[in-house]
């Protein structure tokens, strides 16, 4: 059972019943593509099976290791970039209370981030923060070799160090990386830190349900029981509903028809701002997985109704490239009425005694009808609420959707060549060994 309802009413001005099942007809032979693992990329399929291979004895381990974090810790810093870092902030921040920071509960760890910018200002108000608090943190990068969070990590290793002593800084540090290569498998082995693998199978942004985003998760508090719960469903769902009325194939199937007639931008669009890195990771995980060989959809994402009051102008009336998914949450699980005032000077008695959910659940169905009434076709995503549980389906439901995009447009959905090429630059412009000639080239356009 999937909780996940993918919606197309709001699309069917936009694409003809047979454009959709141009694409409907395609969707059986690429699940096959992928529980084959016969398409390109196919190493990379180690997502798909993760939450029913994920045992009791698994998670009591990572819970224990996050409750040795916790008890000795104030602040978790996280240290990663990319895939090693956003799935692990769009649950905590999609499950967490928003204003955690602000409110000090006795025991309760606060997670922050490192190693997914290169800014000093960042990090030098990262270190203020640190000299005052108790803390620990997990070092993630698959490849170990990435130099954001490498470079990071020796600017906070060296101040965890100084803090407490090489000893005591030992148990506060984690790693999480591949099983033998890189430099910081190394690092890792050589300083004895407390080690957990990153799959080989599972790529970077489908690694949330592996210790990359369960470890940063358990210590924030979350109940990744439930998380993992809820993507097994989805992953069961899907084993048994290789169609295209699969709630997960609807989405993937609607979003190739609407790219083929032109609409080549995807907005995430949501009406609770804690879904903002829910977006982000998304992102991320469809902008990597099929932006490349001169195609794509562009990814990019809204929280409504505040960025109304700055994209809505550019939606309704803006370049007709575009299309939104709708993140509509049912039920809201907090509650509070909009008061009744005795001489109605700003005019809102009308709504007086309605649920401010009420209030935002219009706001989105007039917003979706106005927008399509402006040539932007919706989607919309369905979930009764937020919970870990359907936090869980969601990852699932995501990555099963962008896989079947990926291969419906017939790209890889499992490599990320092109960020390469900042990277090359950057270390020739840097001076690293080998890369002068380069270096060289690059200053004379400068
Ligand atoms: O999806 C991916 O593989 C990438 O976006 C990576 O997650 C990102 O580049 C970070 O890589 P690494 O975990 O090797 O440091």
């Amino acid at each position: 059972m999937v909780h996940i309802n993918t919606k197309l009413g709001q699309i069917k001005g936009f694409v003809t019943d047979d454009q959709l099942s141009e694409y409907a007809s395609k969707v059986e032979s690429t699940f096959k593509t992928i529980y084959d693992k016969s398409g390109a990329g196919s190493d990379f399929l180690g997502w798909v099976t993760l939450p029913s291979e994920i045992n009791d004895g698994f998670i009591q381990d990572i819970k224990n290791q996050a409750d040795i974090l916790r008890e000795k810790s104030e602040i978790f810093v996280v240290v990663g970039i990319g895939g090693s870092y956003l799935g692990a902030r769009a649950v905590i921040e999609a499950l967490s209370h928003q204003f955690a920071p602000f409110i000090s509960r006795k025991g309760e760890t606060q997670v922050v981030y490192a190693g997914h910018n290169m800014s000093e200002e960042y990090m030098v108000e990262l270190l203020e923060l640190l000299d005052n608090k108790d803390y620990s943190m997990a070092v993630i990068s698959k490849s170990g070799t990435t130099t954001e969070p490498a470079v990071a990590f020796r600017i906070l290793k060296n101040h965890i160090e100084k803090k407490y002593g090489k000893e005591e800084a030992k148990t506060r540090i984690v790693a999480i990386t591949d099983k033998e290569r890189g430099a910081l498998k190394t690092l890792a082995d050589n300083e004895g830190y407390k080690t957990y693998v990153v799959p080989d199978d599972v790529g970077g942004r489908y690694s949330v349900l592996t210790p990359v985003g369960l470890l940063p998760i358990a210590v924030a508090g979350i109940d990744i029981e439930q998380l993992v719960k809820g993507a097994l469903e989805v992953e069961r769902y899907c084993q048994d509903n290789k169609n295209a009325d699969n709630e997960v194939a609807k989405y993937a199937i609607a979003r190739q028809a609407l790219y083929h007639q032109g609409k080549t931008n995807e907005i995430m669009v949501s009406y609770e701002p804690r879904l903002h890195y829910i977006a982000e990771w998304w992102k991320q995980l469809y902008g990597e997985s099929e932006g490349k060989d001169g195609k794509g959809i562009f990814p990019a994402s809204d929280t409504f109704t505040t960025d109304l009051h700055s994209m809505g102008q550019y939606i309704q009336e803006g370049l007709r490239n575009l299309f939104e998914t709708v993140i509509s949450v049912k039920n809201p699980t907090k509650e509070i009425r909009i008061p009744l005032a005795d001489n109605d000077l700003d005019q809102l008695n009308y709504i007086a005694g309605r649920r401010l959910s009420e209030v935002n659940q219009t706001a989105e169905t007039a917003t979706i009808l106005a927008h399509v009434d402006g040539g932007v076709p919706n989607i919309v995503l369905e979930i009764p609420e937020i919970s870990a549980t359907i936090i869980g389906e969601m990852i699932y439901f995501f990555e099963m959707a962008c896989a079947l995009s990926g291969y419906m447009l017939e790209v890889n959905p499992f490599d990320q060549p092109g960020v390469e090429a900042y990277k090359k630059n950057m270390f020739a412009l840097l001076g690293k060994k080998g890369l002068e000639d380069r270096a060289a080239a690059l200053k004379e356009r400068l």
